[in-house]
């Protein structure tokens, strides 16, 4: 299957985790970043085609998912939403790059004419919830040839589980956070085997304002 290359980038806790407490938007986490570090995450999503986040972040976050700390071509915006549940002010309808949102039959027939209607472009991907084998090959038909994931756990579970990740970098902030329901880096069921663990080996570092920053290729 042709698909376009996955880099997952997220910003992570010393203890893993990727917000304040679970419903909490990790915009408030990220305001410890320096602009330098912000310059780092922008300057990814300025060499992909595009850049997907979980409708769970958009309706938490509100991200407007473009490049704005150097200088640099938006991303195509890519919203995997079962039933197109996305607010209709998101910043991702922000005429500042195309957005797609990707969902399944299960979709209402209005919700779909109004995010048309705001200029996105709607994919039909899956019967109950986003089947990522169809549209990652749908976005390799559209020429995207290099996809940026930043989370959330969700998200970055199902490319974990499908063995779509290929690079991983990961901006460490230096904090601990606690609470056992906080998400980390990776939800869902987990691997719970050895054998089945997904790989990565080191690729480079870099230290950025105090921020520790790593680099992993899947092996
Ligand atoms: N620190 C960071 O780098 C970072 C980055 C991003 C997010 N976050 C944080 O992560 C949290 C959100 O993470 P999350 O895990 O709750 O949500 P998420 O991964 O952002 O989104 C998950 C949602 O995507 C939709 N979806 C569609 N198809 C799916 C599929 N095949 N598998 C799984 N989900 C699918 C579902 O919503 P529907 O039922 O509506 O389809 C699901 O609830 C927020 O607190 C956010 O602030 C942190």
């Amino acid at each position: 299957m042709n698909r376009p290359h996955v880099i997952v980038v997220s910003e992570v806790t010393l203890d893993g985790k990727l917000t304040l407490y679970r419903g909490a938007s990790s915009k408030e986490l990220m305001s410890l970043m320096t602009r330098d570090v912000y310059a780092y995450l922008h300057s990814i999503r300025a060499q992909v085609d595009a850049i997907m986040v979980g409708c769970e972040t958009v309706r938490t976050d509100d991200p407007s998912l473009t490049v704005r700390y150097v200088q640099g071509k938006n991303p195509i915006r890519v919203i995997p939403c079962s039933t197109a549940n996305v607010p209709y002010n998101a910043s991702i309808f922000s005429k500042d790059a195309p957005t797609i949102i990707a969902t399944t039959k299960r979709a209402p027939e209005e919700r779909v004419k109004r995010i048309k209607e705001l200029g996105a472009e709607v994919i039909f991907a899956g019967e109950e919830l986003v089947d990522f084998p169809y549209l990652l090959s749908e976005l390799w038909n559209r020429g995207i040839r290099k996809l940026m994931v930043e989370g959330g756990a969700s998200i970055n579970w199902e490319f974990a589980r499908l063995g779509f990740i290929d690079e991983l970098r990961i901006i460490h902030l230096p904090v601990i956070v606690g609470g056992e329901n906080v998400p980390t880096l990776v939800g869902g069921e987990g691997f719970k085997s050895l054998k089945k663990l997904l790989r990565f080996e080191f690729q480079g570092h870099k230290v950025i304002d105090g921020f520790l920053i790593t680099e992993w290729k899947r092996v």
